[in-house]
């Protein structure tokens, strides 16, 4: 079964064979961790983005990681928060399994994931972060890659509640 680690970083810094960007539908840059992921990867990762034709939330489309050290972006669109009535869990839920997914397709042995939805998106980090741990380690009970899977928090308070969950005694 797969490790899981936990790090505060900026992602692009990251060297994992994928790193998953926390994107909008239309793939064309953003701010956050988007805008950070294009400004690393270079102007080549817009022009593989215009290609693709945009990305529903909860999708996740591959493009190459160019300048970064990662050989793969996986672009996904989460959710935005809207009080957790209009399905946000389930959208939030699919991003992190077709994210894995993708990896399951590349062989990819390692990636990296910001907390995806909690900024701009204003999802509440508590319950993102519990949603995250879940499916990933959902996903690593039943397949063998990824191998290495890092969760990357860009503050402490980030940082906190995944520490708080995969820290808690299985069970
Ligand atoms: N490395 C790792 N994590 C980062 C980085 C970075 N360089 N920069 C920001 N983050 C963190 C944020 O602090 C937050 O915890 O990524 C998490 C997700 O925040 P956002 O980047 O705002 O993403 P999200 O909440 O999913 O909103 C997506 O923001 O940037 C736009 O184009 C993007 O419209 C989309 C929206």
């Amino acid at each position: 079964m797969g490790s899981i680690e936990l790090v505060q970083a900026d992602i692009t810094t990251l060297t994992v064979d994928a790193i998953v960007n926390a994107a909008n539908s239309s793939l064309l840059g953003g701010g956050g961790v988007d805008g950070a992921i294009h400004r690393a990867a270079g102007p080549d990762l817009l022009k593989e983005c215009r290609l693709l034709g945009g990305c529903e939330p909860g999708e996740a489309k591959v493009t190459a990681g160019y300048r970064l050290p990662a050989r793969w972006v996986i672009h996904t669109v989460g959710p935005v928060w809207r009080g957790g009535r209009s399905g946000e869990e389930e959208v939030l839920r699919d991003c992190y399994r077709h994210s894995l997914e993708q990896m399951v397709r590349l062989r990819a042995a390692s990636v990296a994931f910001p907390s995806i939805s909690t900024g701009l998106y204003g999802y509440p980090v508590e319950r993102a972060a519990r949603v995250a741990v879940q499916e990933v380690q959902r996903h690593l009970a039943e397949s063998p890659w990824p191998e290495r899977v890092v969760f990357v928090a860009f503050d402490p308070a980030t940082y906190e509640a995944y520490r708080a969950l995969l820290e808690a005694p299985a069970g």
